[in-house]
């Protein structure tokens, strides 16, 4: 019998503790405060930001929402960036993924300062992670990292197969792993002999967007199953990237979309604009 992963459950356990955290720096008279900058028109993104601004608002964090249209050059973005860097009112800084093709993320990237980096996507955060150093983690590897946890789920020597290898998820979380000392593999879409591969899995985790990605062919008998994706099917609901229904009688635990992986996401943002604003104020 498979147990389902409560990821909802758990982000808002720790969205009370990151609350009870804020209300102590507030009462030294310091806000810890988020801006996140939106360039463009993607839907989906526009529900994320409004989804952290909500969550900041719960918590006591004040956010500031920067959004720029589509045609906003290079120069612009990054003008916008050196701003908040230099405010001193501003912890962290999150530029909303995926911006327009015209735009260089990763040069967007670069250019936020590491120490209010609270996505973990500057190179010289991801690079911390990489060599096992206090650093911001990208808040989807990490949220996922605390689950595991909650879920007294064996990281060390098991066996974690990741299927999709972007900078956002998969990249970050393979390191996330290998620090907690699991076996790690990556599959992206040249792998060969995908299901032989996914099938030695003790974690078996998808992050790509795509519906069905993970069929219960592709499952080990009570493997972990994570779920990254976040996709609409053909009657608008919110599905993730495994035939959840199938998949879910193999398995020995599994997360729900929605209501597993995009809530821990947001409450890791939380986690690191906290941790940024006690860095930057000596607390
Ligand atoms: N787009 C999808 N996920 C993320 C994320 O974790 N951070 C940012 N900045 N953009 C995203």
């Amino acid at each position: 019998m498979y147990k389902l992963i409560d990821g909802k459950g758990l982000a808002s356990k720790i969205r009370l503790e990151l609350k009870a955290e804020c209300d102590k720096i507030r009462n030294k008279g310091i806000t810890p405060k988020l801006a996140v900058i939106l360039v463009g028109d993607d839907s989906a993104s526009k529900v994320y930001v409004k989804n952290k601004s909500k969550a900041c608002e719960e918590i006591g964090i004040e956010f500031e929402e920067i959004i720029l249209d589509d045609s906003t050059t290079m120069e612009k973005l990054l003008s916008i960036i050196d701003e908040l860097n230099k405010r001193t009112d501003i912890n962290g800084i999150l530029l909303q993924s995926p911006i327009p093709k015209h735009l260089n993320i990763q040069e967007a990237f670069e250019r936020i300062d590491y120490r209010k980096d609270v996505d973990g996507f500057n190179p010289i955060n991801m690079g911390k992670l990489m060599t096992g150093q206090n650093t911001f983690i990208s808040c989807t590897p990490y949220g996922i990292i605390k689950m595991l946890e909650a879920y007294n789920i064996m990281l060390e020597g098991a066996n974690a197969v990741i299927i999709g290898r972007s900078n956002i998820v998969g990249k970050p979380l393979l390191q996330c792993l290998l620090n907690k000392n699991a076996t790690v593999t990556i599959c992206h879409s040249k792998t060969k002999n995908l299901e032989e591969i996914t099938k030695t899995a003790d974690i078996l985790i998808s992050a790509v967007g795509k519906i069905n990605m993970v069929t219960e062919n592709m499952v080990k008998e009570g493997a972990v199953v994570i779920d990254v994706g976040i996709n609409r099917n053909d009657q608008g609901k919110l599905v993730g990237d495994v035939d959840f229904e199938k998949v879910k009688e193999k398995a020995s635990f599994i997360t729900p979309v929605p209501g597993g992986v995009g809530p821990m996401t947001i409450a890791m943002l939380m986690n690191n604009v906290i941790k940024a604003c006690k860095i930057q104020n000596n607390l």
